[in-house]
């Protein structure tokens, strides 16, 4: 078992309720410019790391969804609130999908809980078919002293406060300032991509800068 499926597991009743109210919807936001990265309407799309599929919603009328989730319970909410998505339980290190099967696959916020990041982005690569790409919307830990103590205090406080009210119990409040807090740095990040053989490696920041896309491409000459 991940590090952290059991955790998904426990919340995923109120995981989406519990993201916007927490990022005062601009979570939303966010995730809704997922739609210009993908072209065309005839697209084989996997959601790595799926969860309830709430990422894929925004891109349901670019062609066929398969989201791949390890935690049972999210795949069960997903699949009452999503029937579009075909939902695969699987673990994100080890994909039961041949080489050179998607245009596009799409994550969010799932690179921090993998046990294995490297593994994970290599099973990506091998999924992809040459010239498909892989978008990821990820926190990063944040640069400026500024937004360092600011999310200090909302995601090592604040959050934690709101989710023991909504959960009524005292799950891992931290994970969330943890996994953020511990995870790489943007551009070392872009560097491991780089280094697993993506190339036309791009960002787009978001607001407050903490949340970003990052896109790359399996390309022939990689
Ligand atoms: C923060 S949630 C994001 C869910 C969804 N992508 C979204 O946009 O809301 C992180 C997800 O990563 C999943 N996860 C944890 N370990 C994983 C792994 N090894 N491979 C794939 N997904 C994993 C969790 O079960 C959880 O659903």
């Amino acid at each position: 078992m991940s590090k952290t499926v059991g955790l998904f597991n426990k919340i995923a009743d109120h995981y989406e309720l519990f993201n916007i109210l927490t990022s005062f919807g601009i979570e939303i936001l966010w995730r809704k410019r997922l739609r210009k990265f993908i072209k065309g309407k005839n697209n084989l799309i996997l959601d790595f790391g799926a969860g309830t599929g709430v990422f894929s919603e925004y891109v349901k009328n670019k062609g066929t969804i398969i989201g791949i989730e390890p935690s049972v319970e999210m795949i069960k909410r997903g699949r009452e609130k999503r029937d579009f998505i075909k939902f695969v339980n699987s673990f994100g290190e080890n994909l039961p999908f041949k080489s050179n099967t998607f245009d596009y696959v799409i994550s969010a916020y799932v690179m921090r809980n993998l046990d294995s990041l490297e593994n994970g982005l290599k099973e990506i690569k091998r999924v992809l078919k040459l010239e498909g790409s892989l978008i990821v919307l990820e926190f990063f830990p944040p640069q400026s002293s500024f937004f360092k103590f600011f999310f200090r205090i909302y995601l090592g406080k604040i959050v934690p406060f709101f989710y023991r009210l909504f959960q009524g119990s005292a799950l891992p409040v931290n994970y969330l300032y943890n996994s953020i807090y511990n995870f790489m740095t943007k551009d070392d990040f872009k560097s491991l991509l780089e280094k697993i053989g993506f190339a036309k490696i791009k960002e787009k920041k978001l607001v407050f800068r903490i949340s970003f896309y990052i896109k790359g491409v399996k390309s022939g000459e990689s």
